[in-house]
């Protein structure tokens, strides 16, 4: 069995108990797993003077893969403090956002929609628009600048082409705001549909940024790929989360050019932190999108992901989604359908 090296960057928060858990997933199913401990985060930035050392940075090259779990971030500016996830995208590159949704059935397994389950797939611009992060006072005029390039544009869209090429609906929707931003939008969307032109078997769709999030509140079922710049899809990622049993069960995974980063999509959840009550589906979702798209293992991301819905099936739910298990009955429950 080949070796995997993985960096582990737990961070602040429910970080350091779900990351764990999916450490586990991964030594399970995959066996050869060399594991590096690394420290990034507020926790970090309060000891060392720095929320993301050089040793953090070394571990996740040597590696090219990390899990990562989330970091707590002032919403005050704190000199010297830089989000650490920020600065990890834009030191390696992670231009695309990978977030996938598919429906959880509620704790009394109802189905909240009629006719086929939600299945999608968000594909977001991961370095660009607003988190630049550009930000300065003019006079009386706060400022943040955008910043949309034809050739990130381009780059993300051709990910999501060649993503939603490999899917059964082979459906693409490119959401922006292009009505009201025809310099930045304008330039995402007609690189992205120049793209498309490669794709003749995937049909695609445009929509505004404020119709898709009704849609994905009302219809989420009629997407398959959504394509989008980076605040957007950050926002609209969470509205689809709801539908995928919330921000407990939603993975994400950065991809660029030849690292990648996994991460659940939720932050320190520093509201029920070292309770052993966070949902670890997340996070578990998030190293199965390290063995499919990182190191190609499909069918042991499938054996993952089948075991996270089997344990919620069958009724061990973490508090979030309706049950009373802890962590670490969740996890077990996993592990023991592995
Ligand atoms: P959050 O995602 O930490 O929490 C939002 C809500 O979801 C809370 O009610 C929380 O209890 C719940 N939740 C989150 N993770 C959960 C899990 N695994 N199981 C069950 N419930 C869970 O977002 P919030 O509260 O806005 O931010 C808290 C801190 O996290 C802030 O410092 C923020 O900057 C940071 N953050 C970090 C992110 C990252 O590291 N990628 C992403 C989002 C927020
Ligand atoms: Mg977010």
């Amino acid at each position: 069995m080949k070796q995997l090296d993985l960096c582990v960057i737990p961070g602040d928060g429910v970080g350091r108990e779900v990351i764990p858990c999916a450490v586990e997933v991964l030594q399970c199913v995959a066996g050869n797993v060399r594991l590096v401990e690394a420290d990034a985060g507020w926790d970090c930035f309060i000891r060392n003077g720095n929320a993301l050392p050089d040793e953090t940075i070394h571990a996740i090259e040597t590696c090219t893969a990390a899990l990562f779990g989330a970091v707590s971030s002032p919403s005050k500016k704190v000199e010297g403090y830089r989000s650490p996830i920020v600065q990890m995208r834009q030191r390696f590159d992670l231009y695309a956002n990978l977030r996938p949704t598919r429906e959880l059935a509620g704790a009394d397994g109802m189905r909240r929609i009629s006719g086929a389950p939600v299945d999608l797939l968000i594909v977001r611009e991961n370095t660009q628009g607003l988190y630049i992060g550009r930000e300065y006072m003019r006079g009386d005029e706060a400022v943040a600048e955008r910043v949309i390039t034809h050739s990130a544009s381009e780059r993300i869209a051709k990910i999501a082409f060649e993503l939603a090429n490999t899917r059964a609906r082979r459906q693409l929707t490119i959401v922006h705001k292009a009505n009201i931003l025809p310099v930045t939008d304008g330039t995402f969307r007609d690189s992205a549909r120049a793209v498309g032109a490669a794709f003749p078997e995937v049909k695609i769709n445009e929509l505004l940024v404020d119709t898709a999030a009704m849609l994905l509140a009302s219809k989420p079922q009629q997407f398959d790929v959504i394509v989008t710049t980076n605040l957007f899809g950050d926002i609209l990622s969470d509205v689809a989360s709801v539908w995928g049993g919330g921000m407990g069960v939603a993975p994400a995974l950065n991809i660029g050019q030849g690292v990648a980063i996994a991460e659940p999509v939720h932050g320190s959840a520093p509201d029920i932190a070292g309770k052993d009550i966070a949902n670890p589906s997340g996070a578990i979702l998030s190293a199965a999108l390290l063995l499919r798209y990182h190191w190609h293992m499909p069918d042991e991301a499938d054996r993952v992901e089948r075991a996270v819905y089997a344990a919620i099936d069958q009724g061990v739910r973490t508090a979030d989604i309706g049950g009373q298990a802890s962590t670490r009955d969740l996890a077990d429950k996993i592990l023991s359908l592995l």
